[in-house]
């Protein structure tokens, strides 16, 4: 799906409105990008937090168990605005086989993606064959 945007809360906003219906459920690694909760409750559609762990890495185990049938979506963002975490490649991978394995969208905001300094938290692309791969990386600012 390609949407044209010129400013990303923009894609992310007709992104979501083109998946959520109401009571739909997103599942989100917290703390995360504030407008998500607000674009997802405009929507009528339910935030289910899933806490990072305390090196602010995403714990997968929990957010697989805040996945309900509802479950439609799930939001990540790497590099992280406020936490500055940076998904791992086996950290996408892990994420991409819970995406498949549950049949769910991912909208994954990499707009940060150019603030990538350290060679070791090499930017991986999220590659995987999706129902959407939306994607945020031509940040100019
Ligand atoms: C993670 C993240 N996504 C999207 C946006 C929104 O970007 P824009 O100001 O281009 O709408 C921001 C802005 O702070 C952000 O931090």
């Amino acid at each position: 799906m390609t949407f044209l945007y010129f400013w990303f809360s923009q894609a992310i906003s007709l992104a979501l409105a083109v998946i959520l219906n109401p009571k739909d459920e997103v599942v989100l690694n917290s703390p995360n990008f504030i407008s998500y909760y607000y674009l997802i409750q405009f929507l009528h559609s339910l935030v289910s937090e899933s806490p990072r762990n305390e090196d602010l890495s995403p714990n997968f185990e929990l957010l697989s168990k805040k996945l309900t049938s509802k479950t439609k979506l799930i939001i990540v963002n790497s590099p992280n605005n406020p936490t500055g975490y940076v998904f791992k490649k086996k950290e996408w991978e892990e994420l991409a086989d819970i995406v498949i394995e549950n049949d769910l969208y991912i909208l994954s905001d990499e707009c940060y993606n150019k603030y990538i300094y350290d060679n070791s938290l090499q930017f991986f692309a999220f590659k995987i064959i999706m129902k959407i791969n939306f994607k945020c990386n031509d940040a100019s600012y």
